[in-house]
């Protein structure tokens, strides 16, 4: 038997990466559950918690189940999903594209997984902006590739600094694509057109296929109007992701959608990579496929469930935020897509190392579980997904108020 000495050589070098801030103190939250204490969770971006799948999908998926369709489904997608997605990004962004250029995945996780492992070869570079999605770059490093990084400017409502970004970027880094979320986690910002604009022209400008995140993209509020990439990237290759777990509050269903909608060279061998890759997992869940192409082809019971479940979003999103900004201890900027709030915390009036030990002795000592900035590549911050109903939020900002006068400096 190996010793642990030799752990090393058993492992792979790539799965050292692995790590998700999210997730990393749930063996505490669970043993804090046993020994009977109820913790307020508010690091778990999962809109079905509180705001139920449509039932309409549900009985889809039911329909489906009944009617035997537990088979694998074609690696590539169900074509009625395909078809579905098409139409979809047709209607709301005037997106021309075939059902060959959508891959069905399990979830939008799967499909970042699987464009990382396509495009990445050891010690080439991926470039995105910070606060970033806390997968980007452990599944970019997984790939053993390197994160070249931006910002986001929070003084600006967290708009991309784009001039800071091109003094980064350099040719001979080895660069292969360039990443963005919008609407943002975790910072709720919706880019304009003319910054969208802007960034494609980066990516034209530095060869980078261009990678779009619109998870949220229904999820818009506070005025804010949501532009697809496809209606201002031209002549670049570029990949749409989307998928069920947000806008059709429909996480368990791992349901995700990569789109590549080009006809230019990288776009179809990206495709065909795609096609390759999604073979070596079999499917995706086909009763979800199923469920998810109803709720996306009923316009009409999607248009009531995704306008009632964002107004009351930004209900509860603009309240919390109002307490926030009324802390002492915290600012946020106002959110105006997705559910997060992305506070900055105000360090110097508390007697905190960093973020992370602000986290850990919240959850001890509050039993509230956020997430802290670093987890997202900004220190300093905390992230708190503000789903829960207003009772709970309010609840929950009083206790990080309590501990923030209990550990302040004065
Ligand atoms: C920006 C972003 N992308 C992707 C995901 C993962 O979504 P899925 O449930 O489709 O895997 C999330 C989930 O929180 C997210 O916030």
């Amino acid at each position: 038997m190996r010793s642990m000495m030799c752990m090393d050589e058993v492992l792979s070098l790539r799965s050292r990466y692995v790590i998700s801030a999210i997730h990393e103190d749930d063996a505490i939250v669970k043993s804090m559950e046993k020994s009977g204490k109820t913790v307020v969770k508010l690091n778990l971006g999962d809109p079905a918690v509180y705001f139920q799948t449509p039932q309409y999908i549900v009985n889809a998926f039911t329909k489906a189940l009944q009617q035997g369709m537990t088979h694998y489904s074609d690696p590539v997608g169900l074509s009625r999903l395909r078809h579905a997605v098409s139409e979809r990004q047709r209607r709301l962004y005037r997106l021309d594209s075939d059902i060959d250029d959508i891959i069905i995945t399990q979830g939008v996780s799967e499909a970042i997984m699987l464009t990382n492992s396509i495009l990445v070869n050891p010690r080439d570079s991926g470039v995105l902006f910070r606060p970033y999605y806390p997968q980007y770059l452990p599944s970019l490093e997984f790939c053993m590739g390197k994160g070249i990084l931006g910002d986001y400017d929070e003084e600006s409502g967290w708009s991309a600094d784009i001039e800071g970004l091109r003094k980064r970027l350099r040719a001979g880094k080895r660069m292969k694509y360039l990443i963005v979320n919008n609407p943002n986690n975790p910072t709720g910002s919706v880019m304009e057109r003319s910054l969208l604009r802007e960034i494609a022209e980066l990516a034209k400008d530095y060869g980078l296929v261009l990678i779009s995140d619109e998870i949220y993209d229904e999820i818009v509020y506070n005025g804010a109007h949501f532009t697809s990439i496809s209606e201002v990237a031209k002549g670049i290759p570029y990949i749409i992701l989307n998928g069920a777990s947000k806008v059709f509050s429909a996480t368990g269903f791992r349901i995700g959608f990569a789109i590549v909608p080009g006809s230019d060279s990288v776009s179809l061998s990206i495709k065909s990579r795609l096609r390759a890759m999604s073979t070596l997992r079999l499917s995706a869940s086909t009763p979800a496929e199923y469920a998810v192409a109803e709720g996306i082809l009923n316009e009409h019971e999607h248009e009531i469930s995704v306008s009632r479940m964002t107004t009351e979003i930004a209900r509860r999103i603009n309240n919390a935020s109002r307490l926030i900004n009324e802390s002492e201890y915290m600012h946020t900027v106002l959110p105006r897509g997705a559910f997060y709030l992305f506070p900055k915390l105000d360090m110097k009036r508390l007697k905190f190392e960093n973020d992370r030990e602000f986290e850990q002795k919240l959850l001890k000592e509050e039993a509230v579980h956020i997430t802290r900035g670093s987890g997202f590549g900004i220190a300093d911050h905390i992230r708190i997904v503000a789903l829960a109903p207003e009772y709970v939020m309010a609840s929950a900002i009083d206790r990080i108020n309590r501990f923030c006068r209990k550990h302040s400096k004065r």
